[in-house]
């Protein structure tokens, strides 16, 4: 497909609509830690690392950055590649198992940073499942004519709630964010179908105990390090080689598609040894396989999309492929989607474009603090009177 898709605006037609990906983006931090950096704290060492995991080294936040600066970074190159402004996005959904806080949700600091007026915003947990439930929901919104544009995003800063002195997870995981932008379309394809399910009974295998309503924090909780991601690896890793394979092919049946018609999986990057074992019952090609988690580790809600950023750079994933999209993670949750890569790839934007752009961040964080000051100035003024 070479020409451009035509947008489609919520209408009282029924003509069918289809949510295509028109923008993507990734951001990581810079800080790199190494698998020989880890065994430095740990008893472990790189080739055990690499051997079990396939992980060589990951980035991890510093302690000036978090996951919604990671999502804003990424939210705003997806739209940049789009060439949308946030002021026609309608919903923000932000995947994430390590929001800003319990409340207010991560999707609404987002959606304040990027000046995103007219959008809704809220954050999904579905662990490393989530940018696919994401997703998932999305494009059922566009396709039923209750929205037009979406930003599905994943991001994650988990080493912040990672035990340094637990080898079972520290080894494991990196922070990072990947982006979406979803339209409406008339043209068939975009995100076509999806297979969502959960186990709550398999909760305990991977949980952050502490901070919730089950378990407040306390001196307590801290000096027991429950605020800490605990994880059974072996049960995880049982229960996402059993899923992952039969996930993929409902989806792909959802979809009226054979697996031959699959070009590309993309797989959530926990552990080599998982998509291999998937790969392999699902007889897929090596090339077909995104593996992006040695340099990356387990990035959790942001796996899939940073997967799929890196695979376009390095040239894997091409314009009319169809790629299957398969996670698995705490809940437990489990799903898979498939997704047509069909929108032709959009023009660089000008400068012009560019610096419309940082204009329009710069003038949404001077509205945001202007009404910050008028609530403040309306409670010194009314007190608590309405
Ligand atoms: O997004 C979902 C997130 N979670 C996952 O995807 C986790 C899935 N699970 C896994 O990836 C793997 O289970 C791990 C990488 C966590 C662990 O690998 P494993 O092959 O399942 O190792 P294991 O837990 O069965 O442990 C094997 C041995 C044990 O020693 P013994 O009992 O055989 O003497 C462990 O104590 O390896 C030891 N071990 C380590 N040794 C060096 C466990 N962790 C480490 C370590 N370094 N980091």
């Amino acid at each position: 497909m070479s020409k451009e898709l035509a947008l489609v605006a919520p209408s009282a037609s029924n003509a069918p609509r289809y949510a295509h990906v028109v923008g993507w983006g990734m951001y990581v931090p810079e800080k790199i830690v190494t698998n020989d950096d880890i065994s430095k704290l740990v008893e472990t060492s790189d080739e055990w690392i690499q051997t079990r995991t396939g992980i060589k080294q990951r980035r991890v936040a510093s302690e000036h950055e978090s996951t919604s600066t990671f999502a804003i970074e990424a939210a705003r190159r997806a739209l940049a590649k789009a060439n949308v402004s946030p002021a026609d996005v309608d919903l923000i959904i932000v995947g994430t198992s390590s929001p800003e806080h319990l409340f207010p949700s991560t999707a609404c600091i987002v959606q304040d940073a990027l000046g995103a007026k007219n959008a809704g915003a809220y954050d999904l947990l579905a662990a490393c499942t989530s940018f696919i439930y994401g997703l998932s929901q999305a494009a059922n919104s566009i396709k039923t004519g209750d929205i037009t544009t979406a930003l599905v995003i994943g991001s994650e800063a988990l080493t912040k709630l990672m035990d340094w002195s637990d080898r079972g997870t520290c080894i494991l995981f990196g922070d990072g964010a990947g982006a979406f932008v979803l339209q409406a379309r008339s043209e068939p394809g975009g995100f076509m179908n999806s297979f969502l399910r959960s186990d709550g009974s398999g909760g305990p295998s991977l949980i952050l105990p502490a901070g919730g309503s089950a378990m407040p924090a306390t001196t307590k909780t801290v000096v027991e390090n429950q605020h800490y991601v605990k994880m059974n690896g072996r049960e995880v890793f049982r229960f996402a080689t059993r899923v992952m394979a039969s996930a993929c092919q409902e989806a792909v049946r959802r979809s009226g598609l054979e697996m031959d018609d699959i070009d590309i999986f993309v797989p959530h990057q926990a552990n080599k040894r998982i998509i291999d074992a998937a790969s392999k019952k699902l007889k897929l090609a090596p090339e077909k396989v995104v593996v992006t988690l040695e340099n990356y580790g387990n990035t959790s809600a942001a796996s899939i999309p940073i997967a799929i950023c890196e695979a376009i750079n390095k040239g894997q994933i091409k314009q009319n492929q169809t790629l299957m999209l398969v996670a698995f993670g705490a809940g437990l949750t489990w799903g898979a989607g498939v997704l047509k890569w069909d929108v032709p790839p959009p023009a660089p934007p000008t400068r012009r474009q560019e610096a419309q752009r940082n204009l329009y961040y710069r003038w949404a964080r001077v509205k945001s603090v202007l009404r910050r000051v008028v609530r403040s100035l309306e409670a010194r003024i009314f007190g608590n009177s309405k």
